[in-house]
């Protein structure tokens, strides 16, 4: 099966004009990334499909002399999947009697026995996309006398895949019908207005009243509503959420780049996770959470991610088992989900997404709930697949990460490990945790990380030196190592420059023979006990011609005297707080870096921010 990054999806009707709304809408989702863009409009009781291969622009350069005054309107960004990024494989398609178009984001992974089936019907293809072949099925189902929305329900339940389909027709051309599984898909409630979009930025400016479609559901939008029905017709109750993100906070807030606006975030990050989780007797108050007899039985933590959520999965791992002795062990879903895990029943499944939508991470807890180990989740987006499968979730309130490499998800995530490892603590009852002592220490660093973002004219500076580094190195020790994977990661997906993570003890059995001039080394240095053996791994480096950015805390005399280029973050009573707090400077390294090199930094080559396909 392909790798398939989401694309985008955009729809409206209603008053406004319904094709500036929708390219305004995919404007707010260029962050997916995409390779080609189209628009479906209805005019004169007709479809029109404008669509080209390459950015937005290309595709709105086709209406430089003005949007077309029409009030209904779907569109799409794609990013490739079947079929090369071109202007036939671009959405929308057309069905087979050009009756329905439609954008589709998924994997119809019954598309080819569906495409020889209709093509001995007399079906013939334009693309090579399994969405065009999902028109045809609508096309074959939307017969004389069947509504839409029954062809829809109908065809759906031909598909096997992912799929967030949306469909126009020129039949019923009032109106926009949309079918879900496995795909985010979310509807916006206007006065007057009703729209859609594959994710709740884009919706923003217009409502703040939206619905998040469910799995195996028809949504029929009409100017003034929406009627959500399952796949037997019956008609469901609906529950919009509202939501008080700041339109701002999706936009880039006078930063150039969203990354930088989000590394900027943290200290307000911290304090909006920790918001109503810390009770004034200092003890952690997580609601929802399991309780006391679930702990108790518990006897092994499965942590399963991707990324850099699987990153923060090694932090909690750290605590879990540093300071509540609790067996941990953390996986790559991509593995998991094939590496047929040992499981016992006194076993707990923590699954880490910030977006709570990444394929392998979700057929990883499906995993475990049909073999029936309790979930735990810790997302970043409500209302996500993972956010509602889990059995219970812990949402990281950072608001939404918009560039595609995670900075301040992935803080929030920790700091969400350790108020579960503080819960656990509390509930297990282990004077041994100092709970009170962690939870000062947690309200104190949103001020540290704020004092930890005036490392950035140093790391400037480090930045301009290493701009034609060969190689960099990613080293520490204990928590330190941890968040270094994290800074290597950051630095190859936005500047592109390869690294080479490893606990600096590793050097000497083997990555030493890597060192020569031109290559450099970030060394996470905040564990004080750790410094003299540190001091050592510099020395190595330096003596093979390497050179070393060093992130150590105040108060350390040693590392400052040797190492090239010296951070020194404020300090926090609880060390893993420090090395938590080293990140900072490495994603502001990876930012500038880039910037320097002048790579595309909110959206960098062959990525995209959520991974919804295997
Ligand atoms: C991180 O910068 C990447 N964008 C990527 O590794 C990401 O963390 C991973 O795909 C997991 O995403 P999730 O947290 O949304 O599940």
């Amino acid at each position: 099966m392909c790798k398939q990054i989401m694309c985008g999806i955009a729809g409206y009707v209603g008053p406004r004009k319904a094709v500036d709304v929708v390219f305004d809408q995919l404007k707010r989702l260029e962050y997916r990334g995409y390779d080609s863009a189209g628009v479906a409009y209805l005019e004169n009781g007709d479809i029109n499909v404008l669509k080209r291969a390459g950015k937005l622009n290309e595709l709105t350069g086709l209406m430089a002399d003005g949007t077309p005054n029409v009030h209904l309107a779907i569109a799409h960004s794609r990013w490739a999947t079947h079929g090369a990024p071109t202007d036939e494989n671009a959405h929308p398609h057309f069905d087979q009697f050009e009756q329905i178009s439609i954008i589709h984001n998924g994997i119809i992974e019954n598309y080819l026995d569906l495409k020889a089936e209709l093509a001995q019907q007399g079906s013939e293809f334009r693309s090579d996309t399994d969405t065009e072949v999902a028109a045809h099925v609508i096309g074959c189902e939307y017969t004389e006398g069947v509504a839409l929305e029954e062809a829809v329900r109908r065809a759906v339940k031909r598909l096997r895949g992912a799929y967030a389909l949306v469909v126009v027709s020129k039949r019923e051309p009032e109106k926009i019908v949309c079918a879900r599984n496995a795909s985010p898909l979310v509807i916006g409630l206007g006065e007057g207005e009703t729209m859609l979009a594959s994710d709740i930025p884009a919706l923003l400016p217009y409502t703040r009243s939206v619905i998040i479609l469910e799995d195996d559901r028809i949504a029929v939008l009409l100017p003034e509503g929406v009627r959500v029905t399952n796949l037997d017709g019956q008609e469901l109750p609906v529950t919009p959420l509202h939501i008080d993100w700041d339109v701002s906070a999706a936009e880039k807030g006078g930063y150039e780049h969203f990354m930088l606006k989000e590394i900027h975030e943290q200290p307000e990050v911290v304090r909006q996770c920790l918001a109503g989780r810390v009770d004034d007797k200092g003890r952690a108050r997580l609601d929802n959470v399991f309780g006391q007899s679930v702990w108790n039985n518990t006897d092994r933590i499965v942590i399963v991610a991707c990324g850099t959520s699987y990153h923060a999965g090694l932090m909690g791992k750290y605590l879990f088992e540093k300071l509540l002795r609790l067996p941990t062990d953390v996986f790559h879903a991509s593995e998991f989900r094939y590496g047929d895990p040992v499981l016992s029943p006194n076993s707990l499944a923590l699954f880490i997404s910030q977006s709570g939508e990444t394929a392998d991470t979700l057929a990883a807890l499906k995993l475990c709930q049909a073999r029936r180990i309790r979930t735990l989740g810790i997302v970043n987006v409500i209302g996500s697949s993972i956010a509602r499968e889990c059995d219970r979730t812990i949402i990281t309130q950072a608001g939404p990460e918009i560039s595609v490499a995670s900075t301040k998800a992935f803080t929030a995530q920790v700091i969400a490990l350790v108020l579960l490892m503080l819960h656990v603590a509390q509930e297990k009852e282990m004077p041994g945790v100092r709970v009170e002592e962690i939870t000062r220490d947690l309200l104190e660093l949103p001020e540290l990380a704020q004092r930890a973002m005036l490392a950035e004219g140093e790391i400037i500076r480090a930045a301009e030196k290493m701009r034609d580094a060969k190689l960099v190195f990613f080293l520490g020790r204990g928590a330190d190592a941890l968040v270094a994977l994290e800074g290597a990661l950051k630095l190859k997906e936005i500047a592109y420059v390869a690294t080479q993570e490893s606990p600096a003890g590793e050097m000497k059995h083997g990555p030493l023979a890597l060192v020569e001039k031109g290559v450099f080394a970030v060394m996470g240095a905040t564990e004080s006990e750790m410094r003299e053996k540190l001091a050592s791994n510099i020395k190595e480096m330096q003596a093979r011609g390497g050179q070393v950015l060093a992130i150590t805390t105040e108060g350390d005399d040693l590392i400052p005297k040797i190492a090239e280029f010296v951070v020194r973050l404020p300090k926090s009573g609880s060390e893993f707080l420090n090395a938590l707090l080293s990140i900072i400077p490495m994603q502001l390294l990876a930012y500038h870096l880039a910037r320097l090199n002048g790579c595309e930094i909110d959206q960098p080559r062959n990525l995209a921010k959520s991974v919804t396909v295997e």
